[in-house]
C-alpha cells in the first residue's frame, strides 16, 4: 500500500532545513516553549510554515484562531497576513488562559505583529458566537482549530457562519496519535474527532482534504 511515511529525527530535520528559515521570533517562541512541560501542544515549524503559506495562498486578511497556547501558529499566519495586508490584517486569537495570551503577546510583539492580532480571553464556544454576531459573519477567510477536541464540532457550526465563502478551515490533531483508527479507544476526545472528521468528509457545503501532516490536519474550503 502506498501510503505517507513516518518521520524519524532525521528526516524531520531535513524537512525543516527545505523550508523557509524560521523568523527569529517564532525561533525564540520555539525554544523558550520547548522548556515547558506541555510544549508538545505547540505546532512544529513545518506545520506552522504550511500554516503561513496557506494564509498567503488564499490572500487572507480576517482571520481566527481558537487555541493560541504560547502563540505560534498565530505568530506565523499574522507574519504572513501583515506582509500582505500591513495594518488591515486582523487574526482573532481565542484562548481560555489570560496567562498564555500573555505568553503570546510578547513573541507578536517580536514578530511586529502585535498591532494585527486580537487576542480574546474566554470559552471558545461564547467567543465564536459573539463574533458570529457581531460584524464577522461570512467575513472570515482562514480559521485554525486548535483546542478542546470536544468542542470541534461547535467550532466547525461557527465556522461555517464566520467564513466567507472560499474561506477555509484547519483543524488540527485529526489523528490524535493515531486513537482514532483503534477501535479500543472510544475516550471523549477520540469519539469527537472522530465524528468531525466524517461530519466535514459528508458537508457538501464545503470542499475537504484529510492530511497526515503533524498529528492530522483536516482543511476544509466553504463553497463558493
Ligand atoms: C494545543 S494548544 C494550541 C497550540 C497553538 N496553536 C500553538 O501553535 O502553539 C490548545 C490551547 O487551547 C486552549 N483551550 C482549551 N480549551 C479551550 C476552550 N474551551 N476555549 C478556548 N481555548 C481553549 C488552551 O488554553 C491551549 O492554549
Amino acid at each position: 500500500m502506498s501510503r505517507s511515511i513516518g518521520l524519524n529525527e532525521t528526516l524531520t530535520e531535513y524537512v525543516r532545513a527545505m523550508n523557509p528559515q524560521e523568523h527569529p521570533a517564532l525561533k525564540h517562541c520555539r525554544e523558550e516553549t520547548a522548556k515547558r512541560e506541555d510544549a508538545r501542544m505547540q505546532v512544529s515549524p513545518e506545520q506552522g510554515a504550511l500554516m503561513a503559506f496557506l494564509a498567503r495562498l488564499t490572500g487572507a486578511k480576517i482571520a481566527l484562531e481558537v487555541g493560541v497556547y504560547t502563540g505560534y501558529s498565530a505568530l506565523a499566519v499574522a507574519m504572513a497576513m501583515k506582509e500582505r495586508h500591513g495594518e488591515d490584517a486582523r487574526l482573532y486569537a481565542l484562548d481560555i488562559s489570560p496567562d498564555l495570551i500573555a505568553i503570546a503577546e510578547g513573541y507578536w510583539a517580536e514578530g511586529d505583529v502585535a498591532d494585527v492580532i486580537q487576542p480574546v480571553i474566554g470559552d471558545a464556544r461564547r467567543s465564536l458566537s459573539e463574533l458570529a454576531s457581531e460584524d464577522l459573519a461570512e467575513q472570515v477567510d482562514f480559521m485554525f482549530v486548535d483546542a478542546d477536541k470536544t468542542g470541534y464540532g461547535d467550532y466547525y457550526a461557527a465556522a461555517l457562519t464566520l467564513l466567507r465563502p472560499g474561506g477555509i478551515i484547519l483543524f488540527d490533531n485529526v489523528l490524535w496519535s493515531g486513537s482514532v483508527a483503534d477501535p479500543a479507544k472510544t475516550d471523549a476526545d477520540t469519539e469527537a474527532l472522530r465524528a468531525l472528521a466524517k461530519r466535514v468528509r459528508d458537508d457538501d457545503r464545503v470542499e475537504q482534504v484529510f492530511t497526515a501532516v503533524g498529528d492530522g490536519l483536516l482543511i476544509a474550503m466553504k463553497k463558493p
